[in-house]
């Protein structure tokens, strides 16, 4: 792992001891010296003005005023802890990633968030949440930054900041859905790809009762490769061991603000430890070309599932988590997922959302935590080996790699041990055909919302669901709005749409036909003409 290559006391690192007792430990200022007045500030006289040379409280006061960093720009709200993962079942068949052997365990950290509010906002606001896993594996660090969903609101990357704007604050008013939900129906109304989300958003898995209690999915399509270098697609799965629940939008208002923060802490310190099953869902490059001409479904665009009847969940193992944080701040809020962080044998598939984020984490990293984030104990990488590479300096470099020189060099050899990625094994002509079709809507997009509302949902839950819909739509200003919705939904249910007709007020149109799009191809527009993007 990560030394700074000097046992010299100049420059060797520190680890604050937690059992240390009071005599050892001794109130100072920052650069070590004791200090007797932690309380008290210099001043001139009993009633003048402050000491410039008083150094405690001018180091005590600049660092209190820089003791916040950005908050993620999504998922700002979270608590998570630490645990272990084993494989049970090995994968090595289909994958040769170090942890899948048999045998292999490895810690793990873990994060859940909810989306659209900051850092202070509710635990039991309707909204997705996410689910991230740092594997922290012999080759390595995987992570897995995954939502208690399958499907996402978009299939097309370039949507995404829009999107997440009409989820936050309104630009004027600084309302934010709850009290003015204008902007967050415009935007599904003009982007139907949407619709599976937004009814899983406002169905029961809306607001799950805690994080223990939901499900993960990684969303995108992966691959597998094993050590021979063939490839499968890949869905991995997080199936909770406490089984799943939910509370309703009623009772929402009786739970506290940091309602699942609390329950996931509470129940590792009482030693009930939370755990979940981790299973795969696999397919050849031929099944995925079939499903694609047989069903509609590409498995590019995470607006869609891969049906659990014809690709079953095979489970390889499960993570327990037995440790809360010491410290929320070093050990949460640092910590720094990526989609990009693979490991060999796990790799991206060409989804192009999957792809955009591949860039867009590591991004927001440098930004929100500095460019020397992996260097922070809880996103060190805890390998086998010694890591070796040219990156060195910026700002705050703990660890600088002493004095390996900061090229390929024979002075101080740095091994080569990577297996390298089968770059001539990809599925070339089928991503091409595939990307192109994502932006369009296609009748297909509304099979498997159709599916959950007349084969999932009972009678109680689609009650709940119009419920919720409705009572949100209230905050739209635009009737237009809601009737262009409707009208989406009538794609999905008949019976759904008049139902939301009755509970609105608000009558649709007859079909997404009549539509044309902001930004969106209606492949199923009628006439040619309402077809382009507009
Ligand atoms: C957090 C971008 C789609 C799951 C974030 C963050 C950014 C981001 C910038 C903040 C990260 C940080 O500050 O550490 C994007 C972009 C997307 C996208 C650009 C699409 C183009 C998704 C999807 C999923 C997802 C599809 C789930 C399948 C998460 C989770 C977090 C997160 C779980 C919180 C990570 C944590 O706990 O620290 N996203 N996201 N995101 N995103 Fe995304």
């Amino acid at each position: 792992g990560h030394t700074n290559g000097n046992s010299n006391p100049a420059v060797r690192s520190y680890e604050v001891d937690r059992n240390s007792t009071s005599e050892e430990t001794v109130y100072t200022t920052s650069n070590g010296v004791p200090y007797p007045h932690p309380y008290e500030v210099q001043r001139v006289g009993d009633n003048g003005p402050l000491l410039l040379q008083d150094f405690h409280l001018v180091d005590l006061l600049s660092h209190f005023d820089r003791e916040r960093i950005p908050e993620r720009v999504v998922h700002a709200k979270g608590a998570g802890a630490h645990g272990v993962y084993k494989t049970t079942d090995p994968l090595d068949d289909l994958c040769m990633a170090d942890i899948f052997q048999a045998g292999k365990s490895c810690p793990v950290s873990v994060r859940f968030s909810t989306v659209g509010g900051e850092s202070g906002s509710h635990d039991c606001a309707r909204d997705p949440r996410g689910f991230s896993v740092k594997f922290r594996t012999e080759e390595g660090n995987w992570d897995v930054v995954a939502n208690n969903t399958p499907v996402f609101f978009l299939r097309d990357p370039a949507k995404f900041p829009v999107f997440i704007h009409t989820q936050k604050r309104n630009p004027a008013t600084h309302l934010t859905h709850a009290d003015d939900s204008t902007a967050f129906w415009e935007y599904a109304c003009h982007n139907p790809e949407s619709v599976h989300q937004f009814m899983v958003l406002f169905g029961d898995r809306g607001i799950p009762k805690g994080y223990r209690k939901m499900h993960g999915y990684i969303g995108h399509t992966h691959k597998l490769v094993n050590k021979n270098g063939d490839w499968v697609y890949m869905q991995l799965h997080f199936k909770s061991q406490q089984g799943t629940d939910f509370i309703t939008q009623e009772d929402s208002f009786n739970y506290g603000p940091d309602f699942s923060t609390k329950d996931l802490y509470q129940s590792i310190e009482k030693g009930d430890f939370p755990g979940w099953d981790v299973m795969v869902q696999t397919m050849t490059a031929k099944q995925a070309e079939e499903i694609w001409e047989k069903q509609g479904i590409n498995v590019f665009d995470l607006t869609h599932v891969w049906p659990q009847g014809q690709f079953p969940l095979r489970k390889v193992g499960e993570f327990t988590l037995n440790e809360n944080v010491k410290n929320y701040f070093a050990e949460i809020e640092q910590i720094a997922f990526n989609p990009a962080h693979l490991v060999p044998g796990i790799e991206p598939s060409a989804d192009p959302v999957l792809q955009s984020r591949l860039f867009s984490y590591p991004d927001t990293h440098r930004h929100r935590i500095g460019v020397n984030y992996q260097q922070l104990p809880v996103n060190q990488p805890r390998v086998p080996y010694r890591m070796a590479n040219f990156q060195r300096d910026g700002s705050m470099a703990f660890y600088n790699q002493g004095a390996r020189p900061n090229y390929f060099s024979s002075i101080e050899p740095v091994g080569l041990r990577a297996r390298s990625v089968n770059l001539d094994k990809v599925h070339g002509k089928f991503v091409g055909e595939a990307v192109t079709f994502l932006s369009e809507i296609r009748p297909e997009d509304f099979n498997a919302p159709r599916a959950l509302w007349e084969k999932v949902f009972d009678a109680d839950a689609k009650e709940r669901w119009i419920n919720n819909i409705s009572g949100h739509m209230e905050n739209c200003t635009d009737k237009e709005i809601i009737r262009r919705q409707i009208t989406i939904f009538r794609e999905v249910s008949e019976d759904m749409a008049s139902r939301l007709e009755k509970a609105t007020g608000v009558t649709g149109y007859s079909g997404i036909s009549e539509l044309t799009f902001l930004g969106t191809i209606n492949g199923m527009a009628k006439d040619e003409e309402l077809r382009p993007a507009a």
